[in-house]
């Protein structure tokens, strides 16, 4: 197997992993203006990409690679409004959808083992970067409409927590 390619795999879980952390900090935002349900939704989203990195962790393992845990920045704490918050965050899925393409680029021909395994990533990017694209349409609509924001509020303080899903 292509070791190249198995340490951007390795890479990409480090990310997963500070995008966990990032989503903490973000969490601790909202909740410091008493948003409930965001902080809610935020938790949720990090545990979600914790289960992320736990994916490509099992996948390394189960091919022998030893993963190998990097430093991780510390999270942006300040933000100008909880807008500011989510477009961040979506420019965050951005990135993260074109490492994971890039990983598929460079698996596509190589190592079909890698292709199948980040497909899922591939799938599960569209609905990460749908889910913060229609916050901010919907924040937009908001604007400084207190109770219309309750209403957003409210709705996202229902996301249970995710389960580990299966990947690969
Ligand atoms: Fe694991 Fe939100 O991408």
């Amino acid at each position: 197997m292509d070791n190249r390619i198995l340490d951007l795999i390795n890479e990409q879980m480090n990310f997963e992993y500070e995008s966990a952390y990032i989503y903490k900090a973000m969490a601790a935002y909202t909740d410091d203006l008493d948003l409930d349900g965001f902080t809610n939704w935020l938790d949720n989203q990090s545990i979600e990409e914790i289960y992320h990195g736990e994916g490509m962790k099992d996948f390394l393992q189960s091919v022998g690679y030893k993963p190998v845990y990097t430093t991780m920045e510390a999270p942006k704490a300040e933000y100008e409004n909880v807008l500011d918050l989510v477009k961040t965050a979506f420019a965050h899925e951005q990135e993260v959808t074109r490492r994971i393409h890039n990983i598929a680029k460079e698996a596509n021909g190589v190592d079909e083992r890698i292709r199948s395994f980040i497909q899922w990533y591939i799938d599960e990017q569209v609905e990460e970067e749908e889910n913060f694209s229609k916050l901010i349409t919907r924040l937009e609509r908001i604007g400084d409409n207190w109770g219309a924001m309750y209403v957003l509020d409210h709705e996202l303080g229902l996301r249970p927590a995710p389960q580990k899903p299966v990947i690969g």
